[in-house]
C-alpha cells in the first residue's frame, strides 16, 4: 500500500512491462494463502511470512490501482483463524491494526476506497476505531475499491443477510414472496461493488474456505501454487491473462445458433 506512492515512476516503469489483455476483470477476489510455509521453509518464524505478505499486499493493491482494476477484496483473517496460537493471532491483528495507522493516508492519496468487512465488534476499541476513520475518510475516493476481510465468514455474512431480512419481513415491511435473490445481494458486506470476476487462492490449496460464497457463484477461479509472499506483479499478470482466455457462459450456451434439435 505504501509502495503505491514511493516511487511512482519506477512502479509505473515495473507495471508497464506487461501487455495487459483487453480483457480484465472489475474485481479479483484473493485468497492470499501460504505465509506460514513460505516462512517455515526459509527457518524463519510464521510472523516473517504475515510480514512478507503484507508486503506483497502492498504489491498487489499497486498493481492493482495502476492496471485500473475497479475493485480487489483480500481476504486476511477468517472467522476461523482464532483456532491459531494467540501469540500468532495477536501479531496479526496488531499487524492490521499498524498498517492501518500507517498506511491509510497514503491510501487516501492514491484516491483508494478502502472498506474493511467483517465482524469487528470484538476488535480492541482502538482498532475499530482506526477502521472506522479510514473507512470515512476514503469513502468517496473514485479509485481503487480495497476491500479487507478480517474476521470475516461468508456464512455468516449470508445468516446476517437473512437476519436482516427476516426482521423486515416480522415487522411487516416486506413479504416473503418479496425475497429474491437480488434482495439478499443487497444485504451483503460487498454489496456496492460488482461480484468478483476472479478468485486467486495462492499456496497450492483448492478450497474456498467459506470465502464470498454468494458472490462467488460464477466466479472464474485460479489457483496457484505460489506462496503467497511470493505472489508478484508477474503472478498477478498471469492470474489477469488466463481469466481473460475464459469463456463465461453464466449457465447459458456460447453458440445460440445451434440449437436442441432433438425432441425426448
Ligand atoms: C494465510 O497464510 C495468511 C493469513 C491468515 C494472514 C494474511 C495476512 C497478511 C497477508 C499480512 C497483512 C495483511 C494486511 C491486509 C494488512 P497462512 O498463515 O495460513 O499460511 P500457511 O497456510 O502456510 O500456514
Amino acid at each position: 500500500m505504501g509502495e503505491v506512492v514511493l516511487n511512482p515512476s519506477s512502479r509505473a516503469e515495473q507495471l508497464a512491462q506487461f501487455t495487459l489483455p483487453s480483457k480484465l476483470p472489475n474485481h479479483i477476489a484473493v485468497i492470499m494463502d501460504g505465509n506460514g510455509r513460505w516462512a517455515v521453509s526459509r527457518h524463519l518464524p510464521r510472523a516473517a511470512g504475515h510480514r512478507a505478505g503484507l508486503q506483497a499486499v502492498r504489491n498487489i493493491v499497486s498493481a492493482c490501482a495502476h492496471w485500473k482494476i475497479p475493485a480487489l477484496t483480500l481476504f486476511a483473517f477468517s472467522s476461523e483463524n482464532w483456532g491459531r496460537p494467540a501469540q500468532e493471532v495477536q501479531f496479526l491483528m496488531n499487524l492490521f491494526h499498524k498498517t492501518l495507522i500507517d498506511e491509510i493516508e497514503q491510501l487516501h492519496e492514491n484516491n483508494v476506497c478502502l472498506r474493511i468487512i467483517g465482524d469487528h465488534s470484538h476488535f480492541e476499541p482502538s482498532l475499530q476505531k482506526a477502521i472506522t476513520y479510514a473507512q470515512e475518510l476514503t469513502l468517496d475516493n473514485t479509485g481503487l475499491n480495497l476491500s479487507i476481510a478480517i474476521n470475516y465468514g461468508g456464512r455468516a455474512d449470508i445468516t446476517y443477510a437473512v437476519q436482516q431480512i427476516a426482521e423486515q419481513v416480522h415487522a411487516g415491511q416486506l413479504q416473503v414472496t418479496d425475497i429474491s435473490s437480488e434482495l439478499i445481494t443487497q444485504h451483503l458486506a460487498l454489496n456496492t461493488l460488482p461480484e468478483p470476476d476472479l478468485f486467486i487462492r495462492t499456496s497450492g490449496e483448492l478450497r474456498l474456505s467459506n470465502f464470498m460464497l454468494w458472490q462467488l457463484a460464477y466466479t472464474e477461479l485460479y489457483f496457484c501454487d505460489t506462496m503467497w509472499p511470493d505472489f508478484d506483479d508477474e503472478a498477478l499478470f498471469n492470474a489477469i491473462c488466463d481469466y481473460a482466455t475464459r469463456q463465461r457462459r453464466f449457465g447459458g450456451i456460447e453458440n445460440k445458433e445451434n440449437v436442441l434439435v432433438e425432441v425426448l
